[in-house]
């Protein structure tokens, strides 16, 4: 069966947007061929958190992580491709930023768990989940890149 073009969510932490990083880490995404359908900076509340993160509550890390993630605004991007989900987690690395190899986004900006620059969703449910969480559909924009087939065998979805 041929592989399917699907969505994933990003999220470009506080950490990101302070250190002046958001560009470069949008651009590794680009330059793999990575194409963003959606993208907005947005100030996160404790009510979309609660919901973000509903699955952590009454760990150690629930209230430390929110804290964190309100510290600035946000960039939460939609990002679209082949496997896109396993593709875009291979990319950013472990969620310890000091387990993480060099060349993944985390292992190349972050030095901890508590401070690691980026989420992308777990699987296929949790990124319908998360974009409907903070994405109208009119926010999310189909396209055409005239130069698709020089990215992926569109066709045969390869
Ligand atoms: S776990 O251990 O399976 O529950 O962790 P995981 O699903 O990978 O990620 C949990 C999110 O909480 C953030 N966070 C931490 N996780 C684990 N331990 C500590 N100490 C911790 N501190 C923060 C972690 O970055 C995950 O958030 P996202 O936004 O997905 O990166």
């Amino acid at each position: 069966m041929p592989n399917k073009f699907e969505r994933t969510l990003v999220i470009l932490k506080p950490d990101a947007i302070h250190r002046g990083i958001t560009g470069e880490i949008l651009d590794r995404f680009e330059q793999k061929g990575i194409k963003p359908v959606g993208m907005k900076m947005v100030k996160l509340s404790d009510l979309i958190l609660d919901k973000h993160y509903a699955q952590h509550r009454g760990k150690h890390f629930f209230e430390p992580t929110k804290k964190y993630m309100k510290m600035l605004p946000v960039v939460l991007v939609v990002l679209e491709g082949l496997d896109i989900v396993k593709v875009v987690r291979t990319m950013c690395g472990p969620t310890d930023g000091r387990n993480a190899p060099p060349g993944t986004i985390r292992g190349d900006y972050s030095a901890g768990i508590s401070r690691n620059i980026i989420h992308s969703s777990e699987d296929g449910e949790a990124a319908d989940r998360e974009i409907k969480l903070y994405f109208k559909s009119t926010e999310i924009f189909g396209y055409d890149k005239l130069d698709a087939d020089f990215y992926y065998d569109v066709e045969r979805g390869e």
